[in-house]
């Protein structure tokens, strides 16, 4: 059931909803989240059951940005590391998660077991009117998955979520999210920053708020915590994902002439068809808005009966690594 965000009878109806343990989907800037109370490891099993998500994959947990701010990270998480602080006071709210060192006796279930926890103050105000009233009703936290079955791509509008479960789960629609790849993941509980996962924030934007050089998981050796975005085959539609210079695409269809059927292209370069058939998409020029674009291209292609999509390979500069990084999971998923 899809209520208007905008609305402060929805948004009182879904926190007590989630006082009670159960689970209503929210936007953020990212993605449409997988709501559920952080502290209850019972109202956060739900999720896991919702999601068909293996209960040790650890879940983020989103906080209010008012003055309860600091109330609620102490709830969750030791004192930070004043690198992470930084980042903190830069980006949030914001597209960022950090995963800091986990409060004792807090969020089991929300950190899939782990000692470390993922936090993350959204700035969305549909998800912050949310996150109020839920600190009102004594929720400090929701614990948010991206509100898609596991494995698939992440929802960017209020009705791709509703295809993904149950019809009675309540639904907030806050309209299509406005960055469209999930947060940019930076794991502060090694002692130095390491990027987890990329997202709309540069690696230049990381380091000049933290102060630390930004490492990549290769260059820790500790072991890598489970994190389900960093399977290679994640975030995969059903059609088959093939990336490809703007050259090759176009060989192709001079190829397949005529008969381009259940093919898709999704490019920078305006390339040529004969076929009527070909399903074709102009990738915007800037990283951003291809971003914002991104999930909801590749579930259109799904709608239309798709079997391949052919993307132009994006451009090599960092302020593409999250487009990059999503589409080359989605490529190697088939
Ligand atoms: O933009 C986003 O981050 C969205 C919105 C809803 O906030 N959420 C999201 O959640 O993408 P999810 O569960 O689909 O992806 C969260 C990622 C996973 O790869 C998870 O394993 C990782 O964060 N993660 C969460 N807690 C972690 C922890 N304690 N240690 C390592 N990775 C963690
Ligand atoms: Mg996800």
């Amino acid at each position: 059931m899809i209520l208007d965000g905008q609305s402060a009878q929805a948004i009182a109806q879904a926190a007590d909803v989630l006082r009670a343990g159960g689970l209503v989907a929210f936007p953020t800037e990212t993605v449409y989240g997988l709501g559920a109370d952080a502290a209850s490891d019972a109202a956060v099993a739900g999720i896991f059951a919702a999601k068909g998500r293996p209960s040790d994959h650890p879940l983020i947990v989103h906080l209010p940005s008012g003055a309860g701010q600091a109330q609620a990270i102490d709830r969750f998480a030791l004192p930070l590391p004043a690198f992470a602080r930084r980042l903190v006071d830069a980006f949030w709210p914001g597209p960022l998660t950090l995963i800091v060192t986990r409060q004792h006796g807090v969020g089991q279930a929300a950190a899939g077991g782990q000692g470390t926890i993922g936090l993350r103050c959204p700035a969305h105000p549909v998800a912050q009117a949310l996150l109020e009233a839920c600190a009102e009703r004594g929720v400090a936290g929701l614990a948010g998955p991206s509100a898609n079955r596991f494995g698939r791509v992440s929802p960017t509008t209020a009705q791709h979520v509703q295809g993904e479960f149950d019809e009675s789960l309540l639904i907030l629609d806050g309209g299509p999210c406005a960055v469209g790849i999930e947060s940019t993941i930076v794991d502060c509980s090694r002692g130095v920053p390491v990027l987890l996962r990329p997202g709309l924030l540069t690696r230049a934007q990381v380091e000049a708020a933290c102060g630390e050089r930004l490492r990549t998981r290769q260059d820790v050796d500790t072991p890598d915590p489970r994190a389900s975005g960093t399977l290679e085959a994640h975030y995969a539609p059903s059609a088959k994902v093939r990336l490809m210079d703007a050259k090759a695409i176009q060989t192709a269809l001079e190829l397949l002439g005529a008969d381009a059927r259940h093919i898709a292209v999704w490019s920078r370069t305006e390339l040529k068809s004969r076929s009527s058939h070909l399903l074709q998409r102009r990738m915007p020029d800037d990283a951003a808005s291809a971003a914002q674009l991104l999930f909801a291209v590749l579930r259109e292609f799904d709608a239309q009966g798709v079997k391949l999509i052919w993307v132009e390979t994006p451009p090599g500069d960092h302020a593409w690594e999250g487009v990059r990084d999503r589409l080359q999971r989605a490529a190697a998923a088939g």
